[in-house]
């Protein structure tokens, strides 16, 4: 059984007076049948990971560099991100992939080296509106799948989101259908490449306008293991709730 995942990705929000959000999360929810996971601006991540320490709450990163050290001036390396009690990296995400130019190859080096640093890579995959109505949903989803995911993946170093570029911070959300055919699509290919075993294993996510209202018929979608939160994971009465629609789908 693939434990459930409920992450929030805060993007470039958050001071450290927000950590309150996270100290609220932790006392509301303190033992959660799923995980919970908090990707965080890099300069919350180590005082994040101190507080969430032997909670079922972990926390994440949004991005790293593909190299593990050297003259990279304003980057992180994955071992930095680990190295402030972090356990998890969010890479190719759609803001990164167009604001950043990051292509699929300079995802997939990224995850490598995240997986060689003992961390986990939350990959992101997604279509455009355009690449939605011309019927190419599918095939971009191949394309970035087989060229972002790395080789070093297994059942708990790797989670996908599946986050519609489209859907992202606008109100806008597939059909439940439209979800479900991405998702099932999404672990066929995972079982062909990695086999069944690892296959079944990773977790994958739904991402993009994910909300308290929408959520739980999102929750009740065939092979969605959780959501990718953005805007609604920003309060933590907000969070909370979609933490308690999927504890309420185990
Ligand atoms: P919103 O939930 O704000 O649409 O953002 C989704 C997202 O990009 C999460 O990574």
């Amino acid at each position: 059984m693939r434990r459930k995942l409920a992450a929030g990705n805060w993007k470039m929000n958050g001071l450290r007076a927000d950590l309150v959000q996270i100290d609220r999360l932790l006392e509301l929810h303190p033992a959660p049948r799923i995980e919970t996971m908090l990707c965080l601006p890099a300069t919350l991540l180590h005082d994040a990971a101190t507080r969430a320490a032997g909670h079922p709450m972990t926390i994440g990163a949004q991005d790293c560099h593909t190299e593990a050290n050297g003259a990279h001036t304003g980057d992180l390396s994955a071992a930095m991100i680990r190295d402030t009690g972090a356990t998890a990296v969010i890479l190719g995400h759609s803001e990164r992939r167009h604001a950043h130019h990051e292509d699929s190859e300079v995802v997939r080096a990224k995850a490598r080296r995240v997986h060689q640093t003992a961390l986990t890579a939350v990959v992101c995959v997604g279509e455009s509106l355009a690449q939605r109505e011309a019927l190419n949903t599918l095939d971009i989803i191949d394309g970035q799948l087989s060229a972002s995911i790395p080789d070093t993946s297994n059942g708990t170093n790797l989670v996908v989101a599946y986050e519609p570029v489209w859907a992202i911070g606008t109100g806008l959300t597939p059909t439940l259908e439209q979800i479900g055919e991405v998702h099932d699509f999404i672990r066929a290919r995972l079982e062909r490449r990695f086999g069944p075993g690892v296959g079944r294993a990773v977790r994958l996510l739904y991402g993009g306008s994910v909300k308290p209202d929408n959520c739980a018929a999102i929750f009740g979608v065939s092979n969605v293991d959780g959501a990718l939160v953005g805007g609604a994971s920003l309060l933590a009465d907000d969070f909370l709730h979609i933490i308690k629609a999927l504890e309420a789908a185990v």
